[in-house]
């Protein structure tokens, strides 16, 4: 058979594809773990003690503290749960608990600074408490807010609005958790459009909670929606995925957008 000219670019160009798809297959996963120092501050956690769902003891939570930041945190703002009737918590429980945990940081000549503000849960009694101005926020004016896993509520809208006109800026905690809304890329768009920020949760990356919340993280990185990256760390087993997943190839991803805001605060 002759060899033509065409036959012979058709015979590199599947050669170069062949190439890539072995290189592909035997590639090594870089191990290095990621290196959350380029973050300086986690802005959602669950570090206070019996307050919500995180830590259960002052021990456990200069644990988690320390277990942080051995990945090189050097600031938390810590967001306990303010949720209707499950966590009644407002200033007045979160912030004399604050000072005991830092008074047994000093104590321990544990060098590290830790603030609180909160995470809200966006019901008809957080409007209650827009209205009244009870609100616990970072940065000046940045709060965070979670919906329900279920459905997205009804007033999201009409909450959102009221955050900005009250001068807040709302940020969602952990978009890629609501499964609800894989796929629907206008409606996320949309939040984003009224000036909604996201908070991405490194547990997501890490894929702590299963495949599908891995994958909308991930698209959500791979769009460059995300403002900040939060640890939303509540127990050991938190840090056990921390220990398992740190070298994953989407956070370091993630560590590296230009968007992520956490070293300003
Ligand atoms: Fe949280």
């Amino acid at each position: 058979m002759k060899l033509s000219k065409s036959n012979v670019n058709h015979f590199q160009d599947y050669l170069c594809l062949m190439i890539g798809f072995l290189k592909k297959l035997f590639e090594k996963p870089d191990l290095t773990p990621a290196d959350l120092s380029v973050l300086h501050t986690d802005i959602h956690s669950h570090l206070l003690f019996s307050i919500d769902d995180g830590s259960q003891s002052l021990d456990e939570s200069i644990q988690l503290i320390e277990e942080l930041m051995k990945f090189g945190y050097r600031r938390f703002i810590t967001t306990p749960h303010i949720m209707g009737d499950f966590y009644r918590n407002s200033a007045e429980t979160i912030l004399p608990k604050l000072e005991v945990v830092r008074a047994e940081l000093a104590s321990r000549s544990i060098d590290v600074t830790i603030d609180a503000a909160a995470e809200y849960y966006l019901d008809f009694e957080f409007e209650d408490k827009l209205n009244k101005g009870e609100i616990l926020t970072f940065g000046g004016n940045k709060l965070l807010f979670e919906l329900s896993f279920i459905n997205a509520p009804d007033n999201l809208d009409s909450a959102i609005f009221k955050m900005q006109t009250k001068g807040y800026q709302p940020i969602l905690a952990h978009p890629e958790r609501y499964l609800y809304w894989i796929g629907k890329w206008e409606k996320m768009e949309a939040l984003r459009d009224r000036g909604v920020w996201f908070q991405i949760n490194l547990l997501s990356i890490m894929g702590h909670y299963g495949g599908p919340c891995k994958k909308f993280a991930e698209d959500l990185i791979d769009r460059g929606w995300v403002e900040l990256l939060g640890s939303d760390l509540h127990n050991m087993k938190h840090i056990e995925t921390f220990n398992r997943a740190i070298s994953d190839k989407y956070l370091k991803k993630a560590l590296s957008l230009a968007s992520v805001k956490n070293n300003q605060y």
